[in-house]
């Protein structure tokens, strides 16, 4: 945040900002210290993906960027306001701009796929019951899910969970998405249909998304740059290519270990 600028004057300005920017991010729990001074940015339309072993504070980073948890220092700013300094009405409205992925898709139990879709829509606008309807539908049909409208999150696989978490990610028609391991414990076929789906929301949303995975070779096939976090800190940020020639023995390690 410039000296002087008003948070008004901040969000007015905002589309014309990098759609996520995070400085110097710290976070412990108790003694243990999990972020230790992380910085990324990540440009509008482009896909960025967080690698890093079990236990690294890659899903503790995605939570502090939609305010899920708070950070002990650092600033996230999405579209140039900072987070940090919002009332929870204001977090709340930047909120709906992100639609996040859980590792575990998280669904509603009790609700069927088409309602846990029409969740979000009908806390956080004045739609129509028609007109959820017709989103959640929509939605679910562009993921190929169209046949599945009634049934309950116990019934269907765990690829179609994985798309009812994204189609319900969706609802609010985001321009940044967060998937945090959007493909783990899926097959093969599956993850990559994933991934293709990530470059088809990319290129027909012009959407923002930073994807937490441990497949690094999955995940080629829709990243722009790759972030490698060790000990709370970034230890590379590049495409896959400039990881492939780094000389950095992590690096190395971590790419062996992968392939
Ligand atoms: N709410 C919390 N309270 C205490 N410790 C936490 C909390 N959330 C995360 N941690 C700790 O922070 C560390 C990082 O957790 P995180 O879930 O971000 O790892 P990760 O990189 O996502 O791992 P994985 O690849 O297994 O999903 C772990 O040691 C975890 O136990
Ligand atoms: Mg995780």
């Amino acid at each position: 945040m410039r000296a002087g600028k008003t948070m008004a004057e901040q969000a007015k300005n905002g589309k014309n900002q990098e759609p996520l920017v995070v400085g110097r991010l710290h976070k412990s729990f108790g003694s243990q210290k999990v972020l230790n001074g992380v910085d990324l940015s990540v440009a509008r339309g482009e896909t960025v993906v967080v690698l890093g072993r079990s236990g690294t504070g890659k899903s503790v980073l995605l939570k502090l960027l939609v305010g899920l948890q708070q950070p002990d220092s650092g600033s996230i700013r999405i579209h140039g306001q900072d987070i940090g300094g919002l009332g929870m009405d204001q977090l709340n409205e930047v909120r709906k701009k992100i639609g996040f992925l859980f590792q575990q898709a998280a669904l509603y139990d009790s609700l069927t796929v088409e309602q846990n879709v029409e969740f979000p829509l009908v806390r956080h606008t004045t739609l129509s019951d028609a007109e959820r309807g017709k989103k959640a539908r929509d939605l679910l049909a562009s993921l190929g899910m169209e046949k599945d409208l009634n049934k309950m999150p116990s019934d269907i696989s765990g690829g179609m969970q994985k798309r009812v978490g994204l189609a319900r990610a969706l609802a609010l028609d985001p321009d940044i998405l967060l998937f945090d391991e959007p493909t783990s414990g899926l097959d093969p076929i599956t993850a990559a249909e994933i991934g293709q789906l990530i470059v088809k929301l990319k290129k027909e949303r012009n959407l923002t998304s930073v994807v937490v995975t441990h497949d690094v070779h999955g995940a080629k096939s829709f990243a722009d740059r790759m972030v490698l976090l060790r000990d709370g800190k970034v230890v590379i940020d590049g495409t896959f290519v400039q990881l492939e020639k780094s000389p950095d023995p992590f690096v190395v390690q971590f790419l062996k270990d992968a392939a």
